[in-house]
């Protein structure tokens, strides 16, 4: 009995090594597949540039399994997805104008302004801005013609800004250097225009021009990675170039721009991050995905109801890929089940973002006419929000410093664009306002300063006093809208709090009632007070 235990013992230990060592072998082996993928790729394209999409590499052919072999079940994937468009697209004002304009160089200009404008931006959201885009520059040579704060204040809210500023050197190119003509082929599109990579030309190329070629974005990845069971790591160049070599293959040449456009509503609408809605996917026989799914719960219900034929989970399924291990496109990761399609497709973990607090003043005055004027502050041409408008703002180095040290930091930062030295006391405290940005979180420690009618020259060009409407119509950012509705609402609470709009609440509360109309408040405020002693005499020393 002892002999035969230790026999089994040795039995598994023996058959854990050999496990060991072949998911070790695997993983080798694996490596290598990848480091000779990595290796055909320029080492310069490895590093990913901001803002510019990647440029095409060599191809290199994945396993069958990650393909499609057979001309058949392309014709019915194209055919049940355009089917599936033609019933369910949504009418973009962008679609439309690739439709029906029948001037290429408007077409062109139109899609690639969409294009730009839906990067990194969900469509909802790009509409408006388009609209309003196209009406105040319906060409390229309208465009060309503007100011980059003209571009800049219409770009205001929708992020990314360095986007706008491309389309407009874009557009001044295509007027000063290639006569005024845009760009006809997928080539010349990714080689003339700043700002426009893989992906753009391709969109523009295939939607504005009826150029043959696949588009992959983000949702083409999601839904691509789904169908052929795409695993690993979907930003490595073996799976990028696998999927453009699967765009290329699938998309239908009589209706390229309608093929990558349904590719990319299915990514939006069905084939969804989470919650993808696969009963209703127009191409589901067709996804490796899907199918799996159904496989697997298949076998639970028959492992379920004690049937011989289930196979135990750990054996391997025939929905996987015969060279699953070694191959480039699969998973390291064991599928889980929980998951589902949504197993696919899998990114690098994110860097985590940086934190930064950064002070920041409202400092408003009553200007010409008795206006309400707020002191903004252009940033620098170039980095995060670029050439945009802001409030004066100091990025807090070190966070364990005192309130009162934060106001003079902030005070002596404000000095250097006033010509009188402002009182750190002064400056109230109004809140914080958390803003994020793709790499940033940022939390804006605001702070109001109200001069009144006191003479605020200014030193540096950096800097203007503006209005409130004009604020509104302003090259500033959201996270300025933000803090514009902090310091509002501050205010309002501070006047609904003041000592005369609560005495007025009583009298009205003891006041028997006459009438059904509604009387309305009238506030006095007890902020509108002009404070007198902001600005230090100049016996003081500069804070
Ligand atoms: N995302 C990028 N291009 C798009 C398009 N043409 N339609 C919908 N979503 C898109």
């Amino acid at each position: 009995m002892f002999l035969l235990k230790r026999w089994q013992e040795k039995i598994i230990i023996a058959f854990n090594f050999q496990m060991c060592a072949s998911r070790l072998t695997m993983r080798r082996l694996r490596k290598e597949a990848l480091e000779q993928v990595e290796n055909v790729k320029p080492k310069r394209k490895r590093q990913r540039t901001r803002g510019r999409e990647e440029e095409p590499s060599s191809a290199v052919s994945p396993s069958v399994y990650h393909t499609f072999c057979e001309p058949a079940d392309v014709r019915h994937l194209q055919t049940h997805l355009l089917r599936w468009y033609d019933l369910e697209k949504r009418e973009l004002p962008w679609r439309t104008v690739a439709l029906t304009e029948p001037d290429v160089n408007i077409r062109t200009y139109a899609v690639w302004v969409s294009e730009i404008m839906l990067q990194q931006t969900q469509v909802a959201t790009v509409i408006d801005y388009y609209t309003k885009w196209m009406k105040r520059w319906p060409g390229v040579s309208d465009l060309a013609a503007a100011t980059l704060e003209e571009v800049n204040q219409m770009w205001a809210g929708l992020g990314y800004y360095s986007r706008g500023k491309r389309l407009h050197e874009g557009a001044q190119k295509v007027m000063s250097e290639l006569d005024g003509r845009m760009p006809d082929t997928v080539a010349e599109l990714l080689r003339q225009l700043p700002g426009v990579g893989r992906y753009t030309a391709a969109a523009i190329g295939s939607i504005a021009l009826g150029q043959v070629t696949g588009a992959v974005d983000g949702n083409v990845i999601r839904v691509l990675c789904r169908v052929r069971a795409i695993g690993a790591d979907c930003t490595s160049p073996a799976v990028t170039e696998a999927l453009w070599a699967l765009a290329n293959t699938l998309v239908d040449p009589k209706r390229p721009g309608d093929f990558n456009q349904a590719m990319m509503e299915l990514g939006a609408r069905v084939c969804t991050p989470k919650g993808p809605l696969c009963e209703q996917c127009p191409i589901r026989s067709q996804c490796h995905s899907y199918r799996k799914v159904q496989a697997k719960r298949e076998q639970n219900s028959k492992r379920l109801l004690g049937e011989k034929d289930a196979k135990p989970p750990a054996l391997q399924d025939i929905e996987d890929c015969s060279a699953s291990g070694i191959c480039p496109l699969c998973p390291l990761e064991p599928w889980d089940e929980e998951l589902g399609v949504q197993n696919f497709p899998r990114k690098p973990a994110k860097k985590p973002p940086r934190v930064e607090r950064t002070l920041t003043c409202v400092l408003t005055r009553h200007g010409e006419g008795g206006q309400e004027e707020f002191l903004l502050k252009q940033r620098p041409n170039k980095g995060l929000l670029a050439g945009l408008w802001e409030f004066p703002s100091l990025l807090l180095e070190k966070e364990e410093k005192s309130e009162k040290k934060q106001k003079a930091a902030l005070c002596a930062h404000l000095d250097k664009h006033l010509g009188a030295p402002l009182i750190d006391s002064s400056l109230q405290y109004v809140g914080e306002v958390p803003h994020i940005f793709s790499h940033i979180h940022q939390t804006y420690v605001v702070h109001t300063l109200h001069l009144g009618d006191a003479e605020a020259p200014l030193r540096t060009g950096d800097v203007r006093w503006i209005s409130r409407s004009a604020l509104q119509e302003a090259a500033v950012s959201t996270g300025v809208k933000k803090i514009v509705k902090l310091c509002d609402s501050a205010k309002l609470q501070k006047e609904l709090n003041s000592p005369d709009a609560k005495r007025q609440k009583n009298d009205e509360k003891k006041r028997p009632v006459r009438s059904t109309r509604k009387g309305k408040t009238k506030v006095t405020s007890g902020s509108n007070k002009q404070l007198t002693s902001f600005f230090r005499t100049t016996k003081q020393e500069p804070c």
